[in-house]
């Protein structure tokens, strides 16, 4: 990546959380995936990156918040407590996130939710192009601002765009239930770059654009109008070296330690999710808890450690889940448990990346079996922790990193017997299978990392502009 240019970076959430304490605000740093993988980026010259810094800020206090942040290469759009509710917690994760992650009985239409989510992306285009000339890149991320490129673009014809969708797009099918689909189409084609975790998404978009704009063009490319529009994919990853180092420490060794200790040196399964109704973390309790019920010997031997960290807790969905999942610990708990031994270890709370990575390298079997799910980081951070290549990922077909990690024990998490089993051979296998799988997906983590994701995007970005400049000349 050879880049002189500007970026400005667009999503719908900061690198940072603001919070308050004592009074005071204090800003939380992200420690997600594409925090750390942009950081390289937005922190960088004249760069910047455009977002809500998670919470809703009285006016007064906003000055303060916009001189704190601009110190980080980072400007806050403020979203009022009614635009947090009907574009954030309703469009977007009602309407939106339901349907493209095959939940379509969980979606809802408000129009007047519509009319939210639209001015809120005129918000977003605005503070881009309040900054933004047409030498800069513009790079939009998610489903919470598809109109953003089309807005900016109608302003800056010429600017470079780049989209990236991190959750599934869906199929046509499902995608034209939504009574506002073509808008949402049409903003996303504001960009040159649009980008999607795997094949199935980019063919997806392609086919939508076919048979709702009449748009076309070849495996990866569309004509719009006079411009030629690049789609692909880019599976996202993870800085795969520093996962590693933090697996390396002696405090995390430490911490392994300490965790077999304290679970009596238990065979360990593990899962991290945020709580969310894609994740399966109900069919993965139901597969635990068949298993538990068809294999007795395994009682009293083996301990599963669910995290699952707070999420959306507004959304009437995710309080339904919530209610669901406690429902269903305490009864195989209850069920299954003895004196002195209690199947299921569960966390509601959000937990360090140095306990992340002690869990990861104590863990003899993962479970990432999401129902839908764009990529899914966890199971990559489970690989590159895993140091001395022994563990098991049993992974679901239906996410993205299915893709890349065939290495992993697939499931598909309907099949409750199959997982059941899936589990339970998981816990079984022999070392040097063990290793064999481990090393593969180590490979692939390691060599396609968040960098490498960075790099192939805006990469493209150029290229596409190039194209779209040379074919203007002919
Ligand atoms: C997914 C989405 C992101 C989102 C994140 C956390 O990974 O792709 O856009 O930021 O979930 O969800 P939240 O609603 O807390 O931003």
């Amino acid at each position: 990546m050879n880049q002189n240019k500007r970026i400005i970076i667009v999503s719908n959430r900061l690198p940072v959380k603001l919070t308050w304490k004592d009074g005071a605000i204090t800003y939380q740093t992200s420690e997600g995936g594409l925090a750390t993988g942009l950081s390289t980026i937005y922190k960088q010259n004249q760069n910047l990156w455009i977002g809500w810094p998670g919470s809703a800020v009285a006016e007064e206090d906003q000055s303060k918040v916009k001189t704190d942040l601009a110190l980080q290469n980072l400007s806050p759009i403020f979203l009022t407590q009614q635009e947090i509710n009907d574009f954030y917690e309703g469009f977007s994760n009602e309407t939106l996130w339901p349907l493209f992650h095959y939940f379509p009985t969980y979606a809802s239409y408000h129009p007047e939710q519509w009319e939210v989510y639209q001015s809120v992306n005129k918000k977003f285009a605005e503070a881009v192009l309040k900054i933004a000339t047409k030498d800069d890149i513009i790079w939009v991320h998610d489903y919470q601002l598809m109109l953003v490129p089309q807005m900016v673009r109608h302003e800056l014809p010429e600017v470079n765009i780049g989209f990236f969708n991190h959750i599934p797009f869906p199929s046509y099918e499902i995608f034209r239930l939504l009574p506002w689909r073509k808008e949402l189409l049409c903003g996303v084609l504001g960009a040159d770059v649009i980008g999607f975790q795997t094949y199935d998404d980019v063919r997806h978009f392609i086919s939508a654009a076919n048979r709702l704009a009449g748009i076309n063009g070849s495996v990866n490319e569309l004509n719009v109008k006079d411009r030629v529009v690049s789609v692909d994919a880019f599976p996202i990853s993870i800085d795969y070296k520093k996962y590693r180092q933090l697996a390396e420490q002696s405090m995390t060794r430490r911490n392994e330690k300490k965790l077999h200790k304290l679970t009596n040196n238990n065979k360990l399964i593990i899962s991290i999710d945020r709580l969310d109704y894609s994740k399966g973390i109900i069919h993965r309790l139901e597969a635990f808890s068949l298993m538990l019920e068809r294999y007795p010997e395994l009682r009293g031997k083996i301990v599963y450690i669910q995290l699952v960290v707070p999420s959306r807790d507004n959304v009437p969905k995710y309080k339904e889940i919530k209610e669901e999942m406690n429902r269903m610990v305490s009864e195989i708990n209850g069920r299954f448990g003895m004196l002195g031994w209690q199947p299921i270890q569960h966390f509601y709370r959000s937990f360090s990346p140095t306990l992340l990575s002690a869990l990861y390298r104590a863990a003899d079997v993962a479970l990432v079996t999401p129902m839908r799910d764009g990529m899914n980081l966890v199971s990559k951070e489970y690989v590159a922790s895993k140091t001395d290549q022994k563990g098991v990922l049993v992974l679901s077909e239906m996410a993205g990193a299915s893709r890349e990690l065939s290495e992993a024990v697939m499931v598909n998490p309907n099949d409750i017997w199959n997982f059941c089993e899936t589990i339970y051979q998981a816990l079984n296998m022999p070392e040097d299978e063990q290793k064999r799988r481990m090393t593969a997906m180590q490979q692939t983590v390691s060599r396609f990392d968040i960098n490498n994701w960075v790099t192939n995007f805006i990469d493209k970005l150029a290229e596409v502009k190039l194209r779209q400049m040379s074919l203007a000349t002919r």
